[in-house]
């Protein structure tokens, strides 16, 4: 081997890998926020997409850009409609002809009761979770294939062991669960596709059943909630750091799925 080469091939096996622009839906709040301030200390110029948090996302947004100026862009979108879907796709295009890496972290996430349950629970579960994902990789193809991008899904520990009364919920998760399979057969070489999977991060904002949330503490065997930075962590190990890796699902539970 030549000294060029080899220096070539030793730098890019040290170089920390490239980092670019990645989208992150559900970005204004919460974990999908952690996610994207995490991507933009890596590097990233981020695309921080939101629904109705329109205060949030432009606070994130302007202390992203107070840090880099330039590198936040606020898009809104309705990831339950199909015309959303296509206007943030619109945004991101218009702004960007390459992709590096696409978060599908929005989600809706409520109870259902199999007897009762209606159909505008079904569409907002499975359009917010599963949908809207589905359709956004589809409409941005060309901008991640450009120069090898790559997609991670936020699944849950229960898209593969089911939480009592919550299975529209689970179905969803379930179905992204493969769709980061299929797609990760389907559209590799080009684009990588990976799920990180949280157990108990943040419980949700409308749940006040303080005794379920012990029922699940007590099954962590890490003895405590994990942190939004955990699950952001191992978006951008997905994401930026594993050229090597898809069709992956990391569970990110404290040893949740041990217990369920
Ligand atoms: N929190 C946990 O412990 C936990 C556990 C397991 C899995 N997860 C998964 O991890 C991810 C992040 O969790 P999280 O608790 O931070 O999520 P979250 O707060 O429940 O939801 C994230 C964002 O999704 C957006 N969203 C909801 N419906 C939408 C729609 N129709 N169109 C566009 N955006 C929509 C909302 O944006 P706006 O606020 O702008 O409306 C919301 O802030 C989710 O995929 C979740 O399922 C979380």
């Amino acid at each position: 081997m030549s000294e060029t080469l080899k220096s070539r091939t030793r730098q890019s096996r040290t170089t920390p890998s490239r980092t670019g622009t990645a989208l992150v839906t559900g970005a204004a709040r919460r974990i999908g926020a952690c996610i994207a301030e995490t991507l933009h200390r890596r590097g990233c110029d981020v695309f921080l997409h939101y629904h109705s948090s329109a205060d949030s996302v432009t606070g994130l947004a302007a202390q992203l850009d107070a840090r880099r100026p330039g590198s936040a862009t606020v898009v809104q979108a309705d990831l339950g409609s199909s015309d959303g879907v296509e206007h943030l796709a619109d945004q991101v295009r218009t702004a960007t002809s390459s992709l590096d890496l696409l978060v599908n972290n929005a989600s809706q996430f409520f109870p259902t009761t199999v007897g009762s349950t209606t159909a505008r629970q079904w569409d907002e579960l499975m359009n917010s979770n599963l949908r809207g994902a589905y359709f956004l990789v589809q409409a941005l193809l060309p901008e991640l294939a450009v120069g090898g991008g790559s997609v991670v899904n936020l699944l849950d520990v229960h898209a593969s062991r089911p939480m009592r009364g919550h299975a529209v919920y689970c179905m969803a998760k379930a179905g992204l669960q493969m769709m980061t399979l299929a797609l990760a057969k389907d559209l590799g070489p080009q684009i990588r596709v990976n799920g990180v999977a949280p157990g108990a991060i943040l419980w949700p904002e409308q749940n006040s059943c303080g005794q379920d949330q012990q029922a699940i503490l007590n099954k962590l065997v890490m003895g405590r909630t994990g942190e939004p930075q955990d699950i952001a962590s191992a978006v951008a190990y997905l994401g930026l750091d594993a050229p090597y890796v898809t069709g992956q699902v990391l569970a990110v539970d404290g040893g949740r799925s041990l217990n369920i």
